[in-house]
């Protein structure tokens, strides 16, 4: 049985990167897929302390961004997280399962603990088990991601095949089969995958980056955008014919593959059109088409964040259709692993 999952952290500022190298991707998904898509609010605690009042909000204005890129709550699920406990309960059995020298690999962990890891929260180094659990209470078997959280489906499918092998008999003697969870795959699709700082061409575009030009926000109006556009870094030279060689050029390469996904069109068909234009007339044009996939989005999440009632409405309905699937897993874990349960 195939099943989509994805998450997103409510950490503020969505931005490009966010929708091109996954929302955009949720919503298509539905018309082939069950879909099961999480704000994970559990995640939005391990870097640091977050503003009780500014969480709450973001974790609705994600649930926003989810209903306004048109993914549908009646046929499939949104939900919150923590409103849905088995994550954290199954995500205890994989902080058992997993090595430490596997979460001591992770790059994320390496990037964002920095250099003073004694200071860095368990709940840091333990995202990854709880990442796993997000997509394997469901058992699912894709997942939408953008590049960077690679490594962390890697290591998804080594926990998901560790439980299988170590309690290969108790599997089979609960009369389920050779496995439990599948090893789900990573849907890394188009060609903005990994979208770049409009400031560096060497950083990922990130919520988290201090310069607000660094990046278009989901909520952006048309005059923020324009000017983002305007004002990003390039190089002096016109733009290239053909996307041979554009690689040693990483700022001219980021905004022809934005401009590319966003019309659905190859990074060739661009350069074809453009190729020998300045900058300036490729950035307008870019600004233009950026505006009119946007700014719709944006208008409807404003009007979605007016009425959270709704939103709140449509969490506690996502949270009740994933509790049913998240406890058959759960059950299933207790009694292969030997852990007693209320029957
Ligand atoms: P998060 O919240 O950082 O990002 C959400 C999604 O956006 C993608 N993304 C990007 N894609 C292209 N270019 C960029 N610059 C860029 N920045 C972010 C991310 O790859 C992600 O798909 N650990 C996850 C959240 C998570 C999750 C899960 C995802 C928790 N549990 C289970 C999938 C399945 C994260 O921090 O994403």
């Amino acid at each position: 049985k195939e099943l989509v999952f994805s998450g997103v952290q409510p950490t503020g500022n969505l931005h490009l990167g966010n929708y091109l190298g996954a929302i955009r991707q949720f919503a298509a998904l539905q018309n082939s897929y069950n879909c099961v898509y999480c704000v994970v609010d559990l995640h939005a605690i391990t870097a640091k302390r977050q503003d009780p009042k500014e969480l709450r909000h973001q974790i609705r204005e994600v649930t926003a961004a989810f209903l306004a890129t048109g993914i549908d709550p009646k046929n499939h699920i949104i939900f919150n997280q923590s409103q849905v406990p088995e994550h954290a309960e199954l995500a205890w059995v994989f902080n058992c399962v997993a090595r430490m020298g596997w979460l001591s690999r992770m790059t994320q962990f390496k990037d964002k603990a920095g250099k003073d890891r004694e200071n860095a929260s368990v709940g840091l180094f333990a995202y990854p088990s709880l990442m796993a659990a997000d997509i394997l209470v469901y058992r699912a078997t894709h997942v939408p991601v953008g590049e960077d959280q690679k490594q962390h489906l890697e290591l998804t499918r080594d926990i998901a095949q560790k439980f299988n092998n170590d309690w290969a008999e108790d599997i089979a003697a609960q009369g389920f089969g050779d496995m439990f969870f599948p090893l789900p795959e990573p849907l890394i699709q188009g060609t903005a995958t990994r979208v770049m700082s409009l400031r560096d061409g060497s950083k990922k575009m990130s919520k988290s980056d201090p310069s607000d030009y660094s990046r278009i926000n989901l909520t952006d109006d048309a005059d923020a955008i324009a000017t983002k556009i305007r004002k990003a870094k390039t190089d002096p030279e016109p733009l290239p014919s053909e996307a041979k060689g554009i690689e040693t050029r990483p700022e001219a390469e980021n905004l022809v593959s934005i401009y590319a996904t966003l019309t659905d069109t190859s990074i060739d068909a661009v350069l074809k059109e453009f190729g020998g234009a300045q900058f300036s007339t490729f950035k307008s044009a870019l600004a233009d088409v950026a505006v009119n996939k946007l700014a719709p989005i944006a208008s409807e999440m404003r009007r979605l964040m007016d009425d959270t009632a709704y939103i709140d409405q449509v969490l506690a309905e996502g949270s009740g259709k994933a509790r049913v699937l998240a406890t058959e897993t759960m059950n299933g874990v207790k009694d292969i692993v030997g852990l007693l349960r209320n029957t």
